[in-house]
């Protein structure tokens, strides 16, 4: 089969683009608003970009009604995000923040979630996430569709400061997969934890 994005209309496409691009890693990203809200939620659409500088990127479509997500929103008020990594444990919680609460919730009491105040940025991150990543804003890309409408952003968060908790080190430093329990999304409303782990060696000869 094939299927052209401009016949099949965009709930088609989206769900052939979450089907298809499995498994994704869920950044649980917090942020703050001008008026000092805490803010908490998912987003699959989620990778790394370069270690030099040390950036991530994650991609905020718009609500229905065509407004910023309120995470968006945020970013482009107050310039500051947290990348958490989302543990099994915490999976509940996670798909709880999801839900599409007003701009004036705190999300985290709303869900029941934890903070800690970050060190180098104002949006807090979630006190028992494994893993945090304080961003700046590094850019906010805007993508248009063919009316040349903005329907998604694509933030770029520079990497201020990185949180590991302990518990998920080996003893040679490096982040234990096992421990870290972390989820990733799949198409629908399905997830996975990590199953098998093989090992191959890189080539030798590089370019
Ligand atoms: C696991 C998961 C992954 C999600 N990934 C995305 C995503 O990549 N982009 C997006 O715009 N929304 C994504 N969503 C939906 C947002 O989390 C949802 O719209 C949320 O209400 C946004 O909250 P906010 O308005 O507080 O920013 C995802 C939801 C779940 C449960």
């Amino acid at each position: 089969m094939r299927f052209d994005p401009m016949e099949d209309g965009k709930k088609a496409t989206y769900f052939r683009m979450i089907e298809s691009i499995v498994p994704r890693p869920i950044a649980w990203v917090s942020t703050i608003s001008r008026a000092g809200t805490h803010n908490l939620a998912p987003f699959s659409f989620f990778t790394g970009v370069t270690s030099d500088p040390a950036t991530l990127l994650f991609c905020c479509g718009n609500r229905r009604n065509g407004d910023p997500k309120d995470t968006a929103q945020n970013c482009i008020d107050t310039g500051v995000f947290v990348v958490n990594c989302s543990s099994y444990s915490a999976s509940q919680q996670m798909v709880q923040t999801s839900a599409a609460y007003p701009a004036d919730i705190d999300e985290f009491e709303a869900a029941g979630i934890d903070f800690s105040p970050s060190e180098t940025v104002a949006a807090p991150r979630v006190r028992d996430a494994a893993i945090s990543f304080e961003c700046d804003c590094h850019d906010i890309t805007e993508v248009k569709n063919d009316e040349g409408c903005v329907t998604s952003r694509i933030i770029i968060g520079r990497i201020k400061l990185i949180h590991i908790d302990d518990a998920v080190l080996d003893a040679q430093g490096r982040v234990d997969v096992r421990a870290l329990d972390a989820i990733s999304r799949l198409g629908g409303h399905d997830y996975a934890r990590i199953g098998e782990v093989f090992t191959i060696p890189r080539p030798k000869r590089e370019l």
